[in-house]
């Protein structure tokens, strides 16, 4: 059985070490799916927005620049240290995603972009964000696709297994088993919402060579820089090499344009 508090605290001090380097590194990633997730939770001028596991606003400041009303919420004191510093028009909330302290029946839209996977409780997480919604209100999440369609990470892992060790990260496995649309749609379908879809989306993730998204990897991450980190360090030259070659058909004269995909889940509250 998973162990909930391990969970949370593997995340929480990896998203703490990660803060400072995060706009620099995943964030790049990231932010590729925002405009997409805004839309699939009818985000615009005039609703209530909550943006769960903001992390450094970015959402919650694409949901601004629309003209809605928003709040973020992070267990993160160093990511939101960097959100109210970049945002300081929006108000940023320090909880976690399994207990929202707000009154029930509250916002007219929750979006989570690549957070909601990484509570010990998606599902929990899910429900608390059905009971914060209006009636009508839309929730939509983020997560990546798996790794046949997320070419970075699948460049990564091939590496590891390849020339490093699958197995020797320390971190505890995730806790919600949220791993494709299915998931996605059963998760918010037992957390109560209804007219639930998911789809896939891609985007580039532009970087100089293998050794750049492994270097983005481990500092704008938790868990992949985890498993990073408990590489052998004479490993790690061996896993590059064998990115960079792996990630050939992927080069241009600006280095890597690597495919990424993420899927994004929506409903409503009835
Ligand atoms: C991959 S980052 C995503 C940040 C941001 N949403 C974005 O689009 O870049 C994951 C975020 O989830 C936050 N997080 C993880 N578990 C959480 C929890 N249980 N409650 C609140 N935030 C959490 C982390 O602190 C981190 O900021």
């Amino acid at each position: 059985m998973a162990d909930n508090e391990a969970i949370r605290a593997f995340e929480h001090a990896g998203w703490q070490r990660a803060a400072s380097s995060y706009e620099a590194s995943f964030a790049t990633a990231t932010r590729q799916f925002i405009p997409e997730l805004l839309d699939a939770a009818d985000v615009r001028s005039g609703r209530s927005v909550l943006d769960v596991a903001c992390g450094p606003g970015f959402v919650a400041a694409g949901a601004a620049e629309r003209g809605a009303m928003v709040r973020g919420l992070d267990f993160s004191s160093a990511m939101l240290e960097v959100a109210r510093a970049r945002h300081p028009g929006i108000m940023f909330d320090q909880g976690d995603a399994e207990a929202l302290s707000y009154p029930d029946n509250h916002f007219d839209a929750v979006v989570s972009n690549f957070g909601i996977h990484h509570v010990p409780q998606p599902r929990l997480a899910l429900s608390q964000t059905h009971r914060v919604l209006r009636s009508g209100g839309s929730v939509a999440f983020s997560i990546w696709a798996a790794p046949a369609d997320n070419i970075a990470w699948k460049l990564v892992f091939d590496a590891i297994r390849r020339c490093g060790d699958m197995s020797a990260s320390r971190a505890p496995a995730p806790g919600g088993a949220l791993g494709g649309m299915s998931d996605c749609v059963a998760a918010l379908e037992s957390a109560g919402f209804v007219g639930i879809e998911s789809h896939k989306l891609t985007g580039l993730w532009r970087q100089t060579d293998g050794q750049a998204l492994l270097g983005a990897l481990r500092s704008g991450t938790a868990r992949m820089a985890a498993l990073i980190e408990a590489q052998a360090p004479e490993a790690i030259s061996a896993i590059v090499a064998h990115i960079d070659r792996e990630a050939a058909e992927f080069r241009n004269a600006d280095g890597l344009a690597i495919p990424i995909a993420a899927l994004i889940t929506h409903g409503r509250k009835a």
